[in-house]
Parts: structure tokens; C-alpha cells; sequence
């Protein structure tokens, strides 16, 4: 079985359009993109891939699903080969054994606590040792201006220079050199096959979780020279993907927001100068797991990444995961330094303070990423923005967060309200035009439910299957409705639907819901086929689509569903009667009275 922090960690680095462009010529389609599909031979794309719920669909032929569905229906692969393939293009490991608790060794978690403690003290009396740790004291007091307090409450060390210091050290204190290397403290010589000292000539920065445990370790060197950081691997008692550096302090100081950061220096800085609600990620991007646990927390997220490209591409991805399990995302906008350490030694904590007050909501940091690639002098570039920015507001389903998107662009582009608002309106109402038509050539010949083989039951009753449908794809999208019947304050259960079908993916969504690491789209593949996977896609999609997914569609829908349930179930039973009637005249009719069978 796969872990899940795999599929989490492809999800996070891998961008379905990428994936599906390897197959596909993509072109862009307002925030989607469109092409010829590959499931089916056409000559006008109705391939579509959608970024926003990381899915694609065929409104031709019915694909649908996301990335991993995509590579299995292309490269023919089961679900667990496809997500090997697409592990490895991204460079993703699938770590072996992953569900023992304990290593190849036999190690317990706790022996890999205790064995990494040790090994931190070591670290930290070589640092403070000025014979040892010397140079690397001077690189973190002087050139990062670390003061000897933050050094001693982040628990810094220094791994000297050598092949075989820490591992003579830990062998005196009865760990063995397999134990060492099963917990990254040693690398394994290919040649001798001895252990030799993983981290060397670098200073160590200790990873703690929430429990107080060193769980890991991050080096970095003292110089320009690469690799920057060395961090060890993911371990029993440690999983990268579920812990957040320096999230043991943070966690008492977040109860109004959180600020994510990319780097260990700039965390340190952070708290350093009394920012204590900072954390960052171990040198992966961001993903749900750290996004769920972040949520734990605190209810509002700034993304405090570099101001670069690359950060800036992080923060947008970032800023998706977070927002997918329903934490407030910010955006902090920084110039004149490359990060929020850099920052802080500039201009200073007050400024930077300030930066977190004016960061951005999701929203204007998108809009400004728009407003920034066009010259709004020039009169045709300010409406190709315009245009741009209408097309992003008309994919916001709440009504009233598009007024309030609408009045904002309006003031930067020094539009009037009205002008936006009507532009918007003809793009929502095209794109449900759109929609309706290519779903009207889809239930040609009413192919929709008779024969329908992803959901044969469906031709059956189609008022419930209809609402089932609805409640299948809210269901999909919205991680407020999971939660609301999985703690049971809205009544549905699986028995409630009226196909096999609807059951059984009901089943599987509220089982992810209620396991540890919460729903997941991806994880639905390891049990239903692409056909089923592409079923969904549509259902998501076309909820996508309407306008209102309001709470009252929800309750309307299970109303809906179970009352068609009912009213079919009558009209069976009354036939039922009929027919026993019929019989029973019959018989009477043969005049013989009751009791005669
Ligand atoms: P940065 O290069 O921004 O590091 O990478 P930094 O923490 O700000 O370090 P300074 O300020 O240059 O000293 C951000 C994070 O990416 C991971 C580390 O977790 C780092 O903190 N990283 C970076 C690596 O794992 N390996 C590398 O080679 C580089
Ligand atoms: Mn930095």
C-alpha cells in the first residue's frame, strides 16, 4: 500500500496541468485549459483540465479523474503503478515499510528519540566548545547575529569535521552503527560498508515536534558550497510531510495567525526578534498534512516566502493547500530583501510587522499577479487584465465574495462597479450556456442513464439519482459539508442512496473523511476505476458550474432523494398490491374461497 504522505507530497509538487501536458498540447481557457483528447479521437477539444480542483474531464467521452487516474488510463498502469510513475518524475520516494513502527533494525520510536537526543547534545557541546565548534559559533553569533540565547533555545549544534567523531561517541553510548545509520546520524561507505559521520563540518539545526522529541536534523554548511542543507530522511519517528520546524514554540503563540516560511534562518529570526507564531517547512513544499495540522492550531495563515520567483510560486501553491482545508490565507508581500530574515536585519521588526498587517488575501495577491504582467497605460493590455480578472471572479461561486472581489478591482483599475459587475455576469452566464450544451450532447439519446455502465441503477429512478448526484458533488468540493455529516449534524448515510454506486462512493468519501490524514480526491482512486474517478470529475465539475451550492442545495437534495426513494418504493409496493389482487381475483374467480391455496 502506498503511504499517504506520498500521494500528498506528488499532489503537492506536481501541477496536473504539467502532468497532463506531457500527453496533451494544452492551451489556456480563462483559468483552465483545454486540448484534444486523448481518450478519444475528436477534432475539437472537449478536453478540459481544471488547476483550480487539480481534475480533468472529457465532456466528449466522459475521462475524467485527476492526475493519477490520468496516468493510469494513459499509460494502462494500475493505481498503485501510476502512482510509483508519476512518484519518480517528480522525485518523490516511496519510502519501503513505511506503516511499522519500527525500522529495519528493530528500532523503536522512542530508541530513535532517545538516539537523536543524544546525538543533539553531542552537537550542541561541540558548538560551545571553542576548541571544536569555534568556526561554527562565529558563523551563527557573527555573521547571522544570533545571539547566544536563540542558539541555546533552538538547540543549535556544530558537527565537527570529522568521518567518525559522533559515531565513536554514540557507540560508547551503546548505539550500534546500524542503528546509527537506520537514523541518518551515519551514511553507509559503498565500498566498506562502514559507517561514517552523515553530517560534517556543518551546523545542526535540531527538528523538534510538538512533543518535545528531536525527530531530525537539518546542516548547513558555513559557506557558499552545496548541497546548502543536508536533512536527514524520513524515519519512524519521523515523516517530514507531518511536522513543521520550530511548530513545538509556535504552537503557543498562534491563536490568531500563523506565519509560514521557507527557511529555518528565517524562522529563527522571526522568533529572534519576538516573532514567536513563525514556523517552516523541512525542505519540501508545503503539504496537506502540514496544512491540516497547521489548522489545528490556528485559524489564519500568512505565507511569509521568498520574494523571488520560485517563493513567489510556492506562496501560490501554499496558498491553495491551506485554503483547501478551510484556514484564512495571506499572502505577505516583501521587497528589498530575498526573505524575511534578510528583511528583519534591514529594516527592522517593526517593519516587517507592518508587512503582516497589509499582507494580502488570496484574492489580491492573484489580482496584483495579474495588474503586475500588463501595462495598464497601454489602453488594450489594461483590458486584456480586466478581461483576465473578470474571468477569475466569475469562477468564485459565492455571490457576495464577488461583489466584494468586484469592487476591489474596480478601485485598481479605476474602473466603475458597474462596467465589472455586468462583464462578469455575461462570463458566469456563458460559462453556464457552455456547459449546459456540451452536457446536452453528452445526454444525446438519452445515453445519460440508459446504458449507463459507470452507474447502471441510475435509469431506475432518475429524480433520486439526480439528487444523489448533487449531494455527490457538493460532497466533492466543499470539506464543510463532509465534516457536518460526519459529526452527524447532517443525517445521511450510505443506505440513504438509491445506486450501488452512490453508496458505495459515499462509503469511500466518509471513510477518508473520518481517517487520519482526512479526504483526499486522489485517494478515492485506490478503490474506484477511472471510469468511476471520471463519473466524479463530471459531478464535481457541473456543481462547479451552478451558481448556488449553498447549504439549502445539500438539505434540498437529501430531501429530494429520500422522498423519490420513498415515492418509488410505494409505487412498487402498490404494484405489488395489484398484481396480489389480480392473482387473488383470479383465484377467486375460480371459486374457491379463502384458505384455498
Ligand atoms: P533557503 O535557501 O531559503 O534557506 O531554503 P534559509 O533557511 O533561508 O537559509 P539561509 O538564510 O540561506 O541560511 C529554504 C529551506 O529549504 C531547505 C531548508 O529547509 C531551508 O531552510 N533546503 C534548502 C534544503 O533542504 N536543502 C538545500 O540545499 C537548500
Ligand atoms: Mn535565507
Amino acid at each position: 500500500m502506498i503511504p499517504r504522505e506520498t500521494i500528498d507530497e506528488i499532489r503537492a509538487r506536481c501541477d496536473i496541468e504539467e502532468v497532463i501536458g506531457q500527453y496533451v498540447t494544452l492551451k489556456r481557457a480563462g483559468s483552465n485549459f483545454s486540448g484534444l483528447c486523448p481518450f478519444h479521437s475528436e477534432k475539437t477539444p472537449s478536453f478540459t483540465v481544471f488547476p483550480a480542483s487539480n481534475s480533468f474531464y472529457c465532456f466528449g467521452c466522459g475521462a475524467g479523474g485527476d492526475a493519477i487516474t490520468f496516468v493510469r488510463r494513459a499509460e494502462n498502469l494500475d493505481y498503485v503503478e501510476a502512482v510509483e510513475l508519476l512518484a519518480k518524475r517528480v522525485g518523490v520516494t516511496i519510502p519501503q515499510d513505511s506503516r511499522g513502527e519500527r525500522t529495519r533494525n528493530g528500532m523503536t520510536r522512542q530508541r530513535v528519540y532517545d538516539m537523536n537526543l543524544a546525538a543533539a547534545k553531542f552537537f550542541r557541546s561541540c558548538l560551545f566548545d571553542p576548541a571544536i565548534g569555534g568556526e561554527g559559533m562565529r558563523y551563527l553569533s557573527e555573521e547571522r547575529g544570533l545571539s547566544g540565547a536563540v542558539i541555546k533555545r533552538f538547540g543549535l549544534g556544530f558537527a565537527p569535521n570529522s568521518f567518525g567523531v559522533l559515531q565513536r561517541h554514540m557507540n560508547s553510548l551503546g548505539y550500534s552503527d546500524g542503528e546509527l545509520i537506520e537514523g541518518f546520524l551515519c551514511g553507509k561507505s559503498q565500498k566498506t560498508g562502514k559507517a561514517y559521520d552523515y553530517f560534517r563540518n556543518r551546523v545542526i539545526f535540531p527538528i523538534i515536534d510538538t512533543a518535545g522529541n528531536v525527530i531530525a536534523f537539518g546542516g548547513r554548511v558555513m559557506d557558499d558550497s552545496k548541497p546548502k542543507y543536508l536533512n536527514s530522511s524520513d524515519t519512524p519517528g519521523f515523516k517530514k510531510s507531518r511536522n513543521l520546524f520550530a511548530l513545538n514554540y509556535a504552537k503557543n503563540h498562534c491563536a490568531e495567525q500563523m506565519i509560514l516560511c521557507e527557511g529555518y534562518m528565517d524562522v529563527i529570526a522571526l522568533h529572534a526578534a519576538g516573532v514567536e507564531n513563525a514556523v517552516a517547512t523541512l525542505g519540501t513544499a508545503i503539504t496537506q498534512e502540514q496544512a491540516r495540522l497547521l489548522a489545528k492550531y490556528t485559524k489564519k495563515v500568512i505565507i511569509s516566502y521568498d520574494s523571488d520567483g520560485a517563493g513567489q510560486n510556492a506562496a501560490a501553491r501554499a496558498m491553495r493547500l491551506l485554503g483547501e482545508v478551510g484556514l484564512e490565507v495571506r499572502v505577505l508581500q516583501m521587497s528589498g530583501a530575498k526573505d524575511p530574515d534578510e528583511y528583519i536585519k534591514k529594516f527592522g521588526v517593526e517593519r516587517f510587522r507592518k508587512l503582516l498587517r497589509d499582507s494580502r488575501t488570496g484574492f489580491e495577491f492573484r489580482l496584483n499577479a495579474i495588474l503586475a504582467r500588463h501595462d495598464l497605460s497601454d489602453g488594450s493590455e489594461k483590458l486584456r487584465a480586466c478581461a483576465e480578472i473578470c474571468d477569475m471572479i466569475a469562477g468564485v461561486w459565492s455571490g457576495v465574495e464577488r461583489e466584494v472581489y468586484i469592487a476591489a478591482a474596480a478601485e485598481k483599475l479605476g474602473l466603475g462597479i458597474e462596467g465589472i459587475t455586468s462583464d462578469v455576469n455575461r462570463i458566469r452566464a456563458g460559462k453556464l450556456r457552455e456547459y449546459r450544451k456540451k452536457e446536452a450532447s453528452e445526454a444525446q439519446a438519452s445515453l445519460r442513464n440508459y446504458g449507463d455502465r459507470v452507474n447502471p441503477d441510475s435509469a431506475r429512478n432518475l429524480r433520486a439519482s439526480a439528487a444523489e448526484e448533487t449531494i455527490l458533488g457538493l460532497l466533492l468540493i466543499y470539506d464543510e459539508y463532509r465534516a457536518l455529516i460526519a459529526r452527524g449534524e447532517i443525517g445521511l448515510a450510505a443506505e440513504d442512496f438509491c445506486t450501488e454506486f452512490g453508496r458505495r462512493v459515499f462509503s469511500e468519501i466518509m471513510a477518508l473523511q473520518r481517517s487520519e490524514g482526512g479526504y483526499l480526491f486522489e485517494l478515492l482512486g485506490q478503490t474506484l476505476s477511472p471510469e468511476e474517478m471520471g463519473r466524479l470529475a463530471r459531478l464535481e465539475q457541473k456543481r462547479r458550474m451552478l451558481t448556488e451550492n449553498g447549504p439549502a442545495v445539500l438539505q434540498t437534495s437529501i430531501e429530494t432523494l429520500r422522498q423519490s426513494v420513498r415515492q418509488e418504493e410505494e409505487k412498487q409496493s402498490s404494484a405489488a398490491d395489484f398484481f396480489a389482487r389480480k392473482r387473488e381475483e383470479m383465484r377467486g374467480g375460480q371459486g374457491k374461497g379463502p384458505g384455498g391455496a
